[in-house]
């Protein structure tokens, strides 16, 4: 297991068992490209990968259908469906471009040759570096010392860098350095790539690829290698796919010599990529270069916790996968489920992205958050199709989202078609943005359109039932429970999108108007202030029959239990309208339905530790807030779901920069007002990091005694401290003793 500190992630030796996922913990990446942490020689299966945002197409996707028991056999899996489907789109791995392969006096360093006498391996949060440190020996007792350092540039989202330092510890052999191309690579285990036009000329290597038939993209990728140190001169070594050359040269014993390869790699979706585009600078300039942007992206992103090394470093960990998730500069494609660290979920943007991912960006990097919204626009009138195919009016956004927002979930799967809560999600993701950005601009020219197709949806999907309004026949958020009527999160959300939709278009004298529905919507709630999550939730079991047992279930569901039977729910549904909705239901009790649901939820999704942390820390249960806070930063590190290979779980993951600011800071951005109720956690010695409220910086530090806000702002905010309202003035600070 990695071992934390307060910049680095470490691997202090090499574990075969843990390469995979380890492999999905060490991406380097800036938004645009996830490079796995796989090796530079090369690793085993499952490992190599470069992904690129939006490069899909079409795998074959071999399904592992399960169904423990007669329920979900009929009612999670379409038989017919599942006979007929075959593909799937996926993001689609590009070339493997690390390919640097040292041999020395004709053996190859590889972990399974030889010997490895030392190894340190670790990601650098504070430059995005993944470095590692090896001693090996060879068959021959030919000891090298070799220290891998690589990057992905922010500063150019095309520019990928390596540096290999080799030294020889005990001889003075000949050494070859290889490196290029392998144009072998597969997505999900099938070649789907095909070479266009590739060559190799001197240190430098190019190949154009088409990236599959269904779409059509293509990649270019260009590789300079360089030695220092030594006179050599490069010699094409292509075969086999491989489009490389090798430069050889008698090392000299104790003598350090560099490797650097820098990678230009760009895509058809935004530019011509038929032609080498050549790197001419050193590693060290385009680090520095890349340093200049990440400074800026990380302090803004970064958590300190003094008095906690674990969660310091965790939190700190966990922000560095979020930063490298988001496209920064362009719309192309949106946030994924596994950000760019894997092939599992396939890329495909979920609703995790508006109600999980978005908060981060809007508070950090609002351009980001925007970006993400561009897409969801790009795909409304897909979204238009899909509500009209179904027989609704508006928008029906896809519950797995792709390259142009038609609905690519698995089409077997039958309950995700249900969980048309989407519709509010982006919805709220549109809202939250322009509350805590005021960016009007968007709304005006963007927002409005999405939100008014949205509530055109809902308007035609409600049903008069007995005078009030209900939405029947949905799935939750809670996947455990699908085909229910009323879900608690969903009518709840959509009343409020629907208010605040109409409220947005009167400002713009806009005629759209939907209070009457909103007015008339059904809002689940029982007498003693307990929001059932739908409508007969109460009356099922409060345990779990297990039936069936094929046990083949995993993750997704703990037991092989009859889930519908029973209250026990996948992950939160109700605690979300509280946590990451803000909402304040009126006469429903949050202590009383925090401490029903935290009982019946199974946390089988990796979404539901950060809602529960902050649900914690609202009601005052600090060391359980914590622990939640702990299993949302650690997630992948400790493997919790035993899934980590696949890629890291990024809506969790980025959960932990959320929790600590809407949890234990206490923060929450009104139009008006910065809401601030801290929850102390009795060991942290200062807590510090800063957020973007309407396009001014606010600098939060909370200690034991005192809660300082400082901003940059020209005009005055308000702020509501424990329920006071006091004036953050413009370029000051207030502090408030604890
Ligand atoms: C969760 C969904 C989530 C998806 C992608 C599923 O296991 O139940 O809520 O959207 O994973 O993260």
């Amino acid at each position: 297991m990695l071992k934390p500190s307060v910049t680095k992630f470490v691997e202090e030796s090499y574990r075969i068992e843990e390469e995979a996922a380890n492999s999905a913990l060490f991406t380097t990446g800036n938004g645009y490209i996830g490079v796995r942490g796989s090796f530079e020689e090369y690793g085993s299966i499952r490992i190599q990968g470069a992904y690129i945002r939006g490069v899909f197409d079409e795998i074959i996707e071999v399904m592992e259908p399960f169904a423990d028991n007669e329920y979900m056999k009929k009612y999670y899996i379409d038989e017919e469906k599942l006979r007929n489907f075959e593909y799937q789109d996926s993001v689609i791995n590009n070339v493997d471009f690390l390919l640097l392969r040292f041999s020395i006096d004709g053996e190859t360093f590889y972990t399974w040759e030889g010997k490895i006498l030392s190894w340190e391996r670790y990601i650098d949060m504070t430059n995005e570096t993944l470095v590692r440190k090896v001693r090996w020996e060879n068959t021959k007792g030919d000891v090298t010392d070799f220290e891998f350092e690589r990057f992905s540039s922010f500063a150019n989202d095309h520019v990928y860098c390596l540096k290999v330092k080799v030294t020889p510890v005990n001889h003075s052999k000949k050494i070859e350095v290889m490196s290029g191309i392998d144009t072998r690579v597969k997505t999900g285990g099938q070649k789907i790539t095909t070479v266009i036009s590739g060559k190799v000329w001197e240190n430098k290597a190019f190949a154009h690829v088409n990236m599959g038939k269904k779409y059509g993209f293509e990649t270019g990728t260009t590789t300079v290698t360089n030695l220092y140190g030594a006179e050599a001169a490069w010699k094409d070594n292509s075969e086999n796919g491989v489009l490389s050359s090798a430069a050889e040269f008698t090392a000299e014993q104790g003598k350090t010599y560099e490797v650097e390869k820098c990678v230009y790699i760009s895509s058809s979706r935004e530019e011509d990529v038929s032609q080498p585009v050549i790197l001419e600078k050193r590693y060290a300039e385009y680090f520095d270069e890349h340093m200049a942007e990440y400074k800026k992206v990380f302090e803004l992103a970064d958590i300190a916790i003094e008095g906690d090394e674990l969660a310091d470093s965790g939190v700190r960990f966990a922000n560095y996968h979020s930063i490298i998730s988001a496209s920064r500069n362009d719309s192309v494609h949106s946030i994924a489920a596994k950000g760019l660290t894997g092939e599992r979920y396939n890329d495909f943007v979920w609703w995790d992205c508006e109600i999980y991912q978005l908060p981060i960006f809007i508070h950090i990097a609002p351009e980001a958050a925007k970006h993400a919204l561009m897409y969801r626009y790009n795909c409304l009138k897909k979204a238009k199709e899909n509500a009209k195919a179904a027989g609704f009016s508006g928008a029906k956004y896809a519950f797995c989202s792709s390259v142009e927002g038609d609905e690519r979930v698995w089409e077997y799967a039958r309950h995700p078609f249900m969980q048309i809560h989407i519709n509010a999600d982006i919805a709220w993701g549109i809202i939250n943005y322009v509350t805590v950005t005021g960016d009007k601009e968007f709304l005006k020219d963007y927002g409005m359109e999405m939100l008014v197709e949205l509530c055109e949806y809902w308007r035609s999907r409600v049903e008069e039932v007995n005078g009030r309004y209900e939405i029947l026949r949905v799935t939750g958020t809670d996947e455990h429970h699908p085909y229910v009527n009323n879900d608690a999160y969903t009518n709840y959300l959509v009343k409020y999108v629907l208010e605040k939709t109409t409220e947005y278009a009167k400002t713009f004298g806009m005629d759209n108007d939907y209070s009457d529905i909103a007015e008339k919507l059904y809002q689940p709630l029982d007498k003693c202030g307990l929001i059932p999550q739908f409508d007969g939730y109460f009356g099922l079991s409060r345990t779990l029959e297990e039936a069936g047992g094929s046990a083949a279930t995993g993750f997704q569901m703990k037991k092989s239990g009859l889930y519908h039977k029973s209250q026990v729910i996948k992950q939160p549904d109700v605690m979300l309208i509280y946590s990451y909705l803000n909402m304040k239901p009126e006469n429903a009790n949050y202590a009383l339905n925090w401490d029903y649901y935290e009982k019946m939820c199974e946390s089988s999704s990796s979404l539901s530790f950060a809602p529960h942390s902050i649900c914690a820390a609202d009601n005052g249960r600090i060391l359980s807030a914590y622990n939640y806070l702990i299993e949302t930063a650690y997630i992948d590190v400790y493997d919790i779901h035993k899934c980590s290979w696949q890629g890291v779980h990024s809506g969790c993951l980025v959960g932990a920069w959320y929790a600590v600011f809407r949890g234990f800071a206490g923060i929450v951005c009104r139009e008006d007002c910065i809401e601030v109720n801290p929850h102390q956690v009795p060991w942290w010695d200062k807590v510090s990091f800063s957020f973007m409220y309407k396009g001014s910086k606010i600098s939060v530090t909370m200690t034991p005694c005192e809660y300082t806000l400082k901003t940059d702002s020209e005009e005055e905010i308000d702020v509501i401290f424990k329920g006071e309202r006091k004036s953050l003035c413009a370029k000051s600070e207030i502090c408030e003793a604890l």
